[in-house]
């Protein structure tokens, strides 16, 4: 199948076909989510909570990003690999976001990078994207800022911040962005974005409207059973499979019958 690259995607807004993204972090996940067809794997600094177990993204360093982006990139052979800027290697210097951005898309062997935040990092965007690298936008939950936020919760409730957001997303259009990332937003906010733009929108949590989707892989396949986020929907039980699984094996290794004797001929 036809590698998905960066123009395709707004292709598929124009006619409108809906654009499936999920997270994935090792090479396993990313060739089952190649071979099932998945249009863009966002190698996202949830890899922090969801498989390093920290309590939020804002640990992740730029080289744990490198190291499972590159484990990504391995595995994936047609998706579009996006691979998330970490906390503080893209908000001090417009140089340093772009030799940050180079190693994800050099050692990594990432097609474009994702960002969170509006108006302050604008001109970040523009060099980035003056330099030929990919930048995805992200608005409305943004988790980096978790601790300013006060807590993972829905974003632009007021018609001030949703005002400030929609601005937000026609300005890193305007900036070079070539997909915005909306996260934990009103649906009708999104919907009104996703029309005020050219480039496609890829939502979380805010609504049907937008012009594709994201989920965390890990909540999307239930392997992360214990706190998923209200939006989530989980097409599969792997976590209940996998310790089903679990129990099967230690029951039959204590009971002498894993592994069998072996035949001689
Ligand atoms: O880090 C991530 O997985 C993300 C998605 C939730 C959009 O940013």
């Amino acid at each position: 199948m036809k590698p998905v690259r960066i123009p395709d995607l707004r292709v598929m807004k124009a006619t409108g076909t809906k654009i499936a993204v999920l997270t994935a972090y090792d090479a396993t996940m990313a060739r089952l989510l190649d071979r099932a067809g998945i249009d863009v794997i966002l190698v996202g600094d949830s890899v922090g909570m969801v498989v390093l177990g920290f309590e939020s993204t804002i640990p992740v360093t730029l080289d744990m990003m490198i190291h499972h982006t590159r484990a990504v990139s391995r595995g994936a052979t047609r998706a579009l690999i996006v691979a998330d800027m970490p906390f503080l290697t893209y908000q001090i210097s417009a140089d340093e976001a772009i030799r940050s951005a180079g190693r994800l898309l050099q050692e990594g062997g990432a097609a474009a990078v994702k960002l969170e935040g509006g108006r302050p990092v604008l001109e970040v965007v523009r060099r980035m994207t003056d330099y030929g690298i990919p930048v995805m936008g992200h608005l409305g939950l943004t988790p980096q800022s978790v601790h300013a936020l006060g807590g993972f919760r829905q974003q632009a409730q007021d018609a001030d911040s949703a005002a400030r957001l929609l601005d937000d997303a026609k300005s890193l259009e305007a900036a070079g962005a070539f997909s915005i990332v909306l996260e934990s937003i009103p649906a009708d906010l999104a919907s009104k974005v996703s029309s005020a733009v050219g480039i496609p929108t890829i939502g979380i949590g805010a609504g049907p409207h937008c012009d594709g989707q994201v989920l965390v892989s890990y909540d999307a396949f239930g392997l992360n059973d214990t706190s998923v986020p209200p939006f989530v929907r989980q097409y599969a039980q792997l976590a209940k499979a996998i310790v089903g699984a679990t129990r099967a094996y230690i029951d039959e290794v204590r009971a002498g019958q894993f592994p069998p004797e072996q035949s001689r001929k």
